[in-house]
């Protein structure tokens, strides 16, 4: 029996789910930092009802909305020195992963003023990161539920660090946020959710309940990929947002207890370096995830199979229509220079049998490896 997990976040969802959640969030803090990309936390509306509901509780607010596509740690430094300035006492992030992610680092940068990176990553966290809240903007990442934040450092590389201390204190998921998302967006989003579900699924951390959050996960997703592989990503209804955030959410609490595989450390590698949006650099790897899961164990495939209801052919059908397109090819010196990543990584630890560096080679020099050095 393993039932075994840890998620204390008081999570609230469904439409207009921040404005029920006013008397909640007054008793946060009195000085929000609100933390966002340039465009989308304006676009899709949840901005301005954050900051009515803030006006109206009387809490005092101030904007930093420059958190890109792939948080930068300098960016989450800068916003840190804002929050201090302000005094702030809680910190409050609306988007998708980025700007969720770089919430939680800000709110530990900003509780302990000088932080270097290598005391961030280290954990060497004098006091306790100002309390977090989440409002997501996108049916993907998961983030609101989940005490991991994934940061670009200064060297270009993605790094996560994983700390109880950054479970957000509240999370908000209304859908109705993401019905301005592209097409585009909603695609490499949607796939995120299936990495994470497919990944934790698979992972040796799994347990009774993350596979009963994983399976939901996709079985929520399924209908809503095969009518878009039908019909396409252009006009997606408020029932099918809802859906597809439900299912991110599933997707957030499967991989809060197991963590990624290694779709998700290779993937990273695909963003860093060809720009890929992350859902879809984790995505394209799912075939060979799920090949070298059925080759590794595949009794436990068969029933991921059978639990989700969909047949191998279909499903691999789905994830070739579904994921956006990645037209990139890589050459055998990036392929060597990036080998080392591969090793002693927690991620790729977490898959089943053993996915040596080695093997990571492999599938990248099978996928990408055109390139002449
Ligand atoms: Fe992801």
């Amino acid at each position: 029996m393993n039932l075994n997990s840890f998620m204390p976040v008081h999570l609230v969802t469904g439409a207009g789910c921040v404005r029920s959640s006013a008397k909640v969030l007054s008793g946060l803090g009195s000085r929000c930092l609100i933390v966002t990309g340039k465009h989308a936390a304006k676009a899709c509306g949840a901005l301005k009802d954050v900051t009515d509901i803030l006006d109206e509780n009387g809490q005092r607010w101030v904007l930093f909305d420059e958190i890109g596509q792939n948080p930068q740690l300098t960016d989450c430094m800068a916003a840190a020195e804002k929050a201090i300035g302000f005094g702030a006492d809680f910190v409050l992030g609306i988007g998708g992963g980025s700007a969720l992610d770089a919430a939680k680092c800000i709110a530990v940068l900003a509780a302990n003023p000088g932080m270097t990176q290598a005391q961030l990553y280290a954990f060497d966290w004098a006091n306790k990161p100002l309390k977090i809240v989440a409002v997501g903007t996108t049916a993907g990442t998961g983030s609101e539920v989940t005490k991991v934040s994934v940061i670009t450092t200064p060297e270009g590389r993605k790094k996560s660090f994983h700390h109880e201390a950054i479970f957000p204190a509240l999370s908000l998921g209304d859908p109705t946020y993401t019905m301005t998302l592209s097409p585009m967006v909603t695609r490499s989003t949607m796939v995120d959710v299936l990495a994470h579900c497919a990944e934790s699924f698979f992972s040796r951390s799994a347990n009774h309940l993350s596979q009963c959050y994983a399976v939901e996960g996709i079985r929520l997703l399924l209908p809503v990929f095969r009518t878009m592989a039908e019909e396409g990503f252009d006009s997606i209804d408020y029932e099918t947002r809802e859906t597809l955030y439900c299912a991110s959410i599933y997707g957030g609490l499967a991989i809060n207890v197991t963590g990624t595989c290694f779709p998700h450390t290779m993937g990273y590698l695909l963003t860093e370096r060809f720009g890929i949006p992350h859902g879809t650099a984790c995505a394209v790897f799912q075939p060979d995830f799920y090949e070298y899961n059925k080759a590794v164990v595949p009794e436990l495939a068969q029933q991921f199979l059978e639990r989700i209801g969909c047949s191998e052919e279909e499903y691999l059908a789905l994830l070739e229509k579904l994921t956006p397109p990645c037209n990139i090819s890589m050459s055998e010196s990036l392929i060597a220079e990036s080998h080392s990543r591969w090793i002693n990584n927690g991620s790729m630890a977490k898959s089943q049998g053993t996915f040596s560096a080695d093997m990571a080679d492999a599938v990248l020099r099978r996928k990408f490896g055109s390139a002449q050095d």
